[in-house]
């Protein structure tokens, strides 16, 4: 069985023509192209809250959220919905808000907050929704780290807030290997560089290539702690989430991934996955 490449959400397919300055290279509008799907991701978060708490989720906090394309997504579902997105390099928040803030009406950009700061240090209203998706909490190498920031969040959800993580696995995504998809006019690397049996630590890099050009090595660069469904479950119900819920992806007929997330407890392993946990205050 194969299943969606690390690292992709599926195909951007925004139909917003867009006013990125296409001819000097810039990271931001390929990672999004290649990564992102603000769409599908709202559409997500909107369908799990509801299962979970049975009412609509109105407020979200975008943690490590880079241009915050997911936070102005979101405040296009209506005048009550409002969103915060933190993150501490202003390179991607600037890129964000020309680019993403600056394509929505004037009512919508006033109900987007971009918060220049540190996930741990970050104050904002407390929110239905929180999320950290693309891996980024993998940042947090040390249990007791990654304690004090799931604390962090719960403490800044509402009582019926869910927070929302994503994660990937599978023996390809241990292997030192690269993966090269194809886009419209570039092609996108997905280079896992090292991975350490010992302690899981490794380190990932995005590569483009655009059409009649040089690739363009190493544009992003993580190191990180690979993090299991299980042990991240029992780290959140350890701060004190009531409750946990993993997610596993279904299959078209080809035995590929179809996009749609279910409940699960019992999965069997694939080349490589991306999935969800959501954890319930
Ligand atoms: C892997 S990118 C993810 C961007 C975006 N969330 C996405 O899904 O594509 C990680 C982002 O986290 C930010 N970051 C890293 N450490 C952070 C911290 N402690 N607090 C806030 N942002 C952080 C980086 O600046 C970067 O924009």
């Amino acid at each position: 069985m194969t299943r969606m490449m690390p690292y992709t959400k599926g195909v951007n397919m925004s139909k917003t023509k867009s006013k990125v300055d296409l001819k000097p290279f810039n990271k931001y509008y390929y990672y999004e192209k290649a990564v992102q799907n603000p769409e599908n991701e709202v559409e997500f978060f909107n369908e799990k809250y509801e299962e979970i708490r049975g009412k609509e989720p109105k407020t979200l906090r975008e943690d490590f959220c880079g241009t915050g394309a997911i936070s102005c997504e979101w405040v296009k579902q209506g005048e009550e919905y409002q969103s915060w997105g933190i993150d501490l390099d202003p390179e991607p928040i600037e890129y964000g808000k020309e680019f993403h803030l600056g394509s929505l009406d004037k009512e919508e950009q006033k109900r987007v907050h971009y918060i220049l700061d540190d996930v741990m240090k970050a104050q904002t209203p407390k929110t239905d929704v929180i999320f950290a998706f693309n891996f980024s909490y993998f940042i947090f190498k040390k249990r007791s780290e990654l304690i004090k920031y799931f604390t962090s969040v719960k403490n800044s959800l509402k009582d019926d807030g869910v927070f929302f993580i994503d994660l990937f696995g599978g023996p390809d995504s241990q292997t030192v290997m690269t993966d090269e998809i194809k886009h419209p006019g570039f092609k996108y690397f997905w280079d896992c560089q090292y991975f350490n049996a010992i302690n899981n630590d490794c380190r990932f890099a995005i590569h483009f290539k655009r059409k009649g050009e040089k690739k363009r090595k190493d544009v992003f660069v993580y190191e990180w702690r690979m993090w299991g469904m299980r042990e991240l479950r029992d780290i959140l119900e350890e701060v004190g989430f009531s409750q946990t819920i993993g997610y596993w992806e279904g299959e078209d007929e080809d035995g590929d991934g179809d996009g749609n997330f279910f409940e699960c407890e019992d999965a069997d392993n694939c080349d490589a996955w991306v999935t969800y946990i959501a954890a319930i205050k």
